[in-house]
């Protein structure tokens, strides 16, 4: 959605997928992130395991590297007594010319209930909804959107601040190829947050949903509830973007001390995978400031509760 668009107005059913937030209301993404709170209590027993999704199987199909979202999602399907079919295109028959879709329906012969996709290109993820007609999460779609990524952000924002209600998160670095800035700029307003987007003018695109936009790393700290670090996304980058490395770092590094512009104990996050060092003073990460651990932990509980949402079903 661009901020010419007017949001698709939610319905009281909730969306069959999580392709993005639209569709969706504050409610029902408020509704997932309290059963993330009950997943926590079930990933805090002794056995962490719970029959939630017996007889299901969940698909992980991922088109481009992961570490931290096909883990935690796998994971969080096997929590809930899910079967899980995990499919990397590096060994598979991708590498022979198997298209998207070919692909999508092979792996839909075998009997699968949910699809979790991560793809280099926007509108994968929605033309899947319609070959297959079955529940498909987004696991991050080329620049578009990360929606896991911004409810574990919202749900770590939430577990530290209390509230978003009138927060301010500052959002600092390559805006303009990120899928979590996107996705934090839709979902992080409709909780009540403002959204900054800082980075260089190279590297920020014209608008961003509700959020404002800035080149003045200064200005974009001062008084923030919490900073968010992205990486350069070198993958998804056009040649000559920054003038070098070292000019980046020296115009928009979060530094210790630049984090003393935001307001007293600011938390910092990072949706990794981090370059210690170029978007964050690297000791930064393993300082009681940082949060970045925390939002892993947390992925795999919202994941829990998406999955939930989705296959079983609860109406807000
Ligand atoms: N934050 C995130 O999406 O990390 P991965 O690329 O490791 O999944």
């Amino acid at each position: 959605m661009t901020a010419t668009q007017e949001p698709t107005p939610a319905t009281a059913q909730p969306p069959r997928s999580l392709l993005d937030f639209q569709g969706w209301s504050r409610g029902q993404l408020e509704s997932i992130l309290e059963t993330a709170k009950m997943m926590q209590e079930v990933l805090a027993r002794p056995v962490k395991k719970v029959p939630a999704l017996t007889g299901f199987t969940v698909a992980t199909v991922f088109f481009e590297a992961s570490t931290r979202t096909r883990l935690s999602f796998e994971l969080a399907a096997r929590r809930m007594s899910a079967d899980v079919l995990s499919f990397a295109a590096s060994t598979s028959s991708v590498s022979k010319g198997e298209t998207y879709k070919d692909t999508l329906l092979t792996l839909d012969a075998m009997g699968l209930d949910a699809y979790v996709i991560r793809v280099d290109a926007a509108g994968v993820c929605h033309q899947a909804e319609k070959w297959l007609g079955k529940p498909i999460i987004n696991a991050g779609d080329g620049w578009r959107a990360h929606p896991t990524q911004a409810l574990l952000d919202a749900f770590t924002l939430l577990e530290k601040l209390g509230t978003l209600e009138g927060k301010k998160v500052a959002i600092v670095g390559d805006i303009q190829h990120s899928r979590v800035a996107r996705s934090n700029a839709e979902l992080l307003p409709m909780l009540g947050a403002k959204v900054v987007a800082c980075g260089p003018a190279t590297l920020l695109p014209g608008s961003l949903l509700a959020a404002e936009l800035t080149t003045d790393l200064r200005q974009a700290l001062s008084e923030a509830d919490a900073v968010m670090a992205l990486r350069l996304q070198n993958e998804r980058m056009d040649k000559g973007l920054l003038p070098s490395l070292p000019e980046y770092i020296s115009g928009y590094q979060i530094t210790e001390g630049r984090l003393g512009w935001a307001k007293p104990d600011a938390p910092l996050l990072h949706p990794g995978p981090m370059n210690r060092d170029v978007e964050l003073e690297g000791s930064l990460a393993d300082s009681p400031r940082s949060l970045v651990e925390r939002q892993v932990a947390n992925g795999q509980a919202v994941r829990m509760a998406v999955l939930y949402h989705l296959l079983v079903g609860k109406k807000s």
